[in-house]
């Protein structure tokens, strides 16, 4: 089976996830500039990896475009973000407003959460946290959202590295019982 990771990230966050999970994974590993689309069709699995900004998953459009091909892959979405990995609610909005439903079946989504490091934002970046900080209420996000956060760790890994070998498993047996009969 053959897999790839493409990934989107603004200021590294996504990116560090990514090398990270070539390295275990042992996937090629493209820039979502420098992946197009027609490429698609070497691969059986695509892992995509995006960060999510005012709640739009950098990987919203292209995926959108490109629904019908991705359709007949196995899909790993991967959206790193500051949304905290025990809010449910707002990871199920999140990928109910990014993901197209034809694609919801034939795929599993993995939230990472990110970081912020208010001093490398652009302008507009730090305007647009600033806003959005003074309309939480939540004590620890607004923290966050004002002063920065770090949670970038390898091991926040293992859910997706657990999901996709189990996938290649799971593939590797039908194919084992198919041989069979
Ligand atoms: C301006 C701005 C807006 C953001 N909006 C959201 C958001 O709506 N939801 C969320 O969960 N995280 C949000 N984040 C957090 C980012 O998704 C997080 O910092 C992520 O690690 C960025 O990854 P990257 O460095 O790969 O781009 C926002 C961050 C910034 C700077």
């Amino acid at each position: 089976m053959k897999g790839v990771i493409v990934y989107k990230s603004k200021y590294g966050a996504t990116s560090q996830y990514s090398k990270w999970l070539a390295d275990e994974l042992g996937l090629p590993l493209v820039k979502a500039e420098e992946f197009h689309p027609k490429s698609l069709s070497d691969f059986d699995f695509v892992i995509l990896a995006g960060s999510i900004y005012i709640g739009k998953w950098l990987f919203r459009d292209w995926v959108k475009q490109n629904a019908e091909v991705l359709k007949s892959k196995k899909l790993f979405f991967v959206m790193v973000c500051g949304t905290p990995s025990n809010d449910f609610k707002e990871q199920e909005r999140l990928a109910s407003t990014n993901i197209p439903t034809s694609l919801m079946r034939n795929s599993d989504i993995i939230f990472l959460r990110g970081r912020v490091v208010i001093k490398s934002l652009s302008l507009m970046d730090k305007l647009a946290l600033k806003f959005a900080s003074s309309m939480v209420s939540d004590p620890i996000k607004k923290k966050e959202m004002q002063e920065g956060y770090d949670d970038v760790s390898r091991t926040n890994l293992v859910d997706v590295i657990r999901k996709v070998r189990q996938y290649l498993l799971n593939i590797n047996v039908k194919k084992a019982e198919a041989s069979l009969v």
